[in-house]
């Protein structure tokens, strides 16, 4: 593998590996603030992360490269309201897409049809990832500042979710 690509699939480790532990964080803010239905939503998006991530890490080693298991940055654990959790959410995704399509960009341009076939898997991923996290902040739009609101979108967001096709 190239050494360019193999740098920005262990840089791709590092991010799943991160978003995992940030959506934790966001999991036991939800909990901790007695929303439920986010907090098991997060509970669940910090899992899939860690699969993202150890799917990279069975790639990268049998095509023979070398993987390093990063150190990983504090993730945010302060969030002002239910809106600001979500538009972390999106952002976050939406910055692992960016870093998937700069994978994809290097395997074009060094000729590794292999990886590009692997990475397409992250690519639908984050296409469903990022519908979802807008889903779920247009819903929050529309309920404003209101606290009934509020609830009724704690008790309802597997159903949001699953609407998107990523309960
Ligand atoms: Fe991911
Ligand atoms: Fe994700």
């Amino acid at each position: 593998m190239h050494t360019s690509i193999e740098n920005l699939l262990n840089d791709q480790i590092k991010y799943e590996a991160q978003a995992s532990m940030q959506y934790l964080a966001m999991a036991s803010w939800a909990d901790s603030k007695g929303f439920s239905g986010v907090a098991n939503f997060f509970y669940s998006q910090s899992e899939e992360e860690r699969l993202h991530m150890t799917k990279l890490v069975k790639f990268v080693n049998e095509r023979g490269g070398n993987v390093i298991i990063p150190a990983l940055d504090l993730p945010s654990d302060t969030f002002a309201s239910l809106p600001s959790l979500f538009e972390k959410f999106l952002s976050s995704e939406i910055f692992v897409t960016e870093q998937i399509n700069k994978i994809i960009f290097e395997c074009l341009d060094k000729k590794d049809y292999n990886v590009h076939n692997f990475m397409q898997w992250y690519v639908t991923e984050q296409l469903e990832e990022e519908a979802t996290a807008r889903t779920l902040l247009d819903k929050l739009n529309i309920i404003g500042d209101d606290k009934s609101g509020y609830y009724l979108f704690d008790r309802d967001i597997e159903t949001f979710a699953a609407a998107e096709g990523n309960a």
